[in-house]
């Protein structure tokens, strides 16, 4: 898929308040921290489209980005950051989950996970939930360029099977950095696009 326009629609922060439209539209899920943001630039060839940040919590709102005016990409907050209040966590825990349970636009969700880490609680939790609900996952293990190419292959098998990921689902091995991964995560989005 070739990247024509990618154009930023909107923050929003209430269910009801995003796009009526029947475009589809593509998730991201994952960490705190994890590059979602920097994903979205990456792969939308735009640096500074969705902001990015070294501190955890950035996003916090649900932005929509219009690609080639035929489908959104969702930017979706963080999951796991320490520094807001349970109150506030709560409140994004309910909008995340609300979103990916009604949004009938929703065709799939990219989750993120770091390479170098073994998803935890929370991950899995988002994973197991995803496939109840049979919303399609595309499964990426981003920051690929802070470990080496040796230790890749026994860091996704750790990840495999921590998320039991069924045999003939591959995570992509992605890098916001290098651009490692963009084309097979394109080429994923365009084949579950109508
Ligand atoms: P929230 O909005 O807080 O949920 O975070 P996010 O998942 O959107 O993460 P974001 O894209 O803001 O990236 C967090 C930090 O990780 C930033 O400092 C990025 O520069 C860095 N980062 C993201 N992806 C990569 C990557 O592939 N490689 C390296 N080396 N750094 C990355
Ligand atoms: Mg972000």
């Amino acid at each position: 898929m070739h990247i024509k326009t990618a154009e930023f629609i909107g923050a929003f922060v209430e269910i009801k308040q995003l796009p009526k439209e029947l475009i589809p539209e593509i998730a991201m899920v994952g960490r705190s921290n994890v590059g979602k943001s920097s994903l979205i630039n990456k792969v939308l060839n735009r640096k500074r489209l969705a902001k990015s940040s070294s501190t955890p919590g950035k996003t916090r709102t649900i932005n929509y980005y219009l690609v080639n005016r035929e489908w959104y990409m969702v930017d979706l907050p963080g999951y796991g950051y320490a520094k807001v209040s349970k109150a506030e966590k709560q409140k994004w825990g309910k909008m995340i989950e609300s979103y990916l349970y009604k949004r009938k636009q929703l065709i799939g969700v990219i989750q993120l996970l770091d390479i170098r880490h073994i998803p935890n609680e929370n991950d899995m939790l988002m994973q197991s939930w995803l496939t109840n609900y049979s919303i399609p996952i595309l499964v990426v293990a981003t920051k690929a360029d802070k470990i080496s190419k040796g230790a890749r292959q026994k860091q996704i098998s750790l990840i495999r099977k921590a998320m039991d990921i069924r045999a003939e689902v591959n995570p992509i091995v992605f890098s916001a950095q290098t651009g490692e991964g963009t084309d097979e995560i394109l080429e994923s989005i365009n084949s579950i696009l109508p």
